[in-house]
């Protein structure tokens, strides 16, 4: 039986950082672990513009522990009002290495969001000449459309034409949560790929629902149904490069999620690497945790594959880990995954 893991420095390509006081508490979290983290911008006031970006990434290091390691890979949040020519320089100087599509009102912070897909159509234009992924919150708004069946109508209402329309985009599909959404990449072309979350490997609907409603496992898009749940996991563990880890680990303090009207977001930072060497040994795929966590997304990035190595150990006893990160805000619930840890990072 494996019970040590040597892997290479796992990436998180999507990742909430907040700012000010919960940068400051969920920062450590990531950094102790990955290299590297896709830096999402939906910030308030949103990260707009290239100098908003390299604003928000000196924030960032500031806040960064003492000697740690960690390199916050920067995003533009696109609006109707995006200039092309920004982008590109925030691509050339190296500061921005994606640009994310929030579909307006689809989930926290995305007022500012794209409302006319056409509107934006000049900035597509110019990533796809330039090589520059773009990031995309896969739900439509429609009031119309059933919560649950938002990723699957946005993949036929707005990714397949938008890849038809702009063919040399390079597209990374988000936190995906369906099989249609892991059949859609698994059937394409090169210049498609997707992140898949810890969380939506762990719970489908059910650990929303049954038994009383649980805040702290309600996240955009929502957990779907089990069958869904199973092919995101032979997504995940089966080796295809296409798919990689983004935990869209999102902090919220607890009485934001905790009232009337709780925020959408699981924060996983903490205990993620531990989960997924549970996952995946479950299903029998231990050898293909560092190609999910730690070479695909390099590959599908054009960026090297971290040269420092991460040691998971598996023990006997459950490891133990904080239930709440303290936080100036308030505190913030780390994932249950509702079952004992044995791996742990040494
Ligand atoms: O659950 C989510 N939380 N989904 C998102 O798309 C946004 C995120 C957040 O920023 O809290
Ligand atoms: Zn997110």
């Amino acid at each position: 039986m494996t019970d040590s893991l040597l892997i290479h420095r796992p990436d998180d390509w999507h990742l909430h950082l907040r700012d000010g006081a919960m940068l400051r508490a969920v920062l450590p979290e990531t950094a102790r672990h990955f290299g590297r983290a896709i830096i999402m911008p939906n910030l308030v006031p949103p990260v707009v513009t290239s100098a908003d970006a390299g604003a928000y990434r000196d924030r960032i290091l500031a806040a960064l522990p003492e000697g740690a390691e960690f390199d916050p890979l920067m995003t533009l949040y696109l609006t109707e009002g995006t200039d092309p020519a920004d982008v590109a320089a925030a691509h050339a100087s190296g500061l921005v290495k994606a640009v994310k599509l929030y579909p307006a009102g689809a989930t926290t912070n995305s007022d500012s969001g794209v409302r006319d897909i056409d509107k934006v159509r000049p900035v597509l234009e110019v990533m796809a000449e330039i090589g520059l992924p773009l990031c995309t919150h896969g739900e439509v708004t429609d009031p119309e459309i059933d919560i649950f069946d938002r990723e699957a109508v946005f993949i036929d209402r707005v990714m397949d034409p938008l890849r038809r329309a702009v063919p040399e985009l390079r597209v990374v599909m988000e936190h995906i949560t369906t099989s249609d959404a892991v059949e859609y990449v698994s059937s394409a072309s090169a210049g498609l790929a997707a992140t898949i979350t810890t969380h939506h490997l762990v719970i489908n609907r059910n650990h929303l629902l049954v038994g009383g409603i649980r805040p702290h496992y309600y996240c955009l898009p929502v957990a779907k149904r089990e069958t869904h749940r199973l092919a995101l996991r032979r997504a995940a563990t089966s080796g295809d490069p296409r798919f990689f880890l983004g935990t869209d680990s999102a902090p919220h303090p607890d009485h934001a999620k905790e009232t009337g009207c709780g925020c959408a977001g699981c924060f996983t930072a903490t205990n993620t690497m531990s989960i997924l060497a549970h996952v995946f040994e479950e299903d029998g795929a231990l050898e293909r945790l560092e190609g999910f966590t730690s070479l695909n997304g390099p590959n599908f990035y054009r960026l090297p594959v971290n040269p420092g190595t991460l040691h998971l150990e598996k023990q006997a006893e459950p490891m133990s880990y904080p239930a709440k990160i303290a936080c100036d805000d308030g505190d913030v619930t780390v994932f249950d995954p509702g079952f004992p840890l044995h791996w742990r990072v040494i």
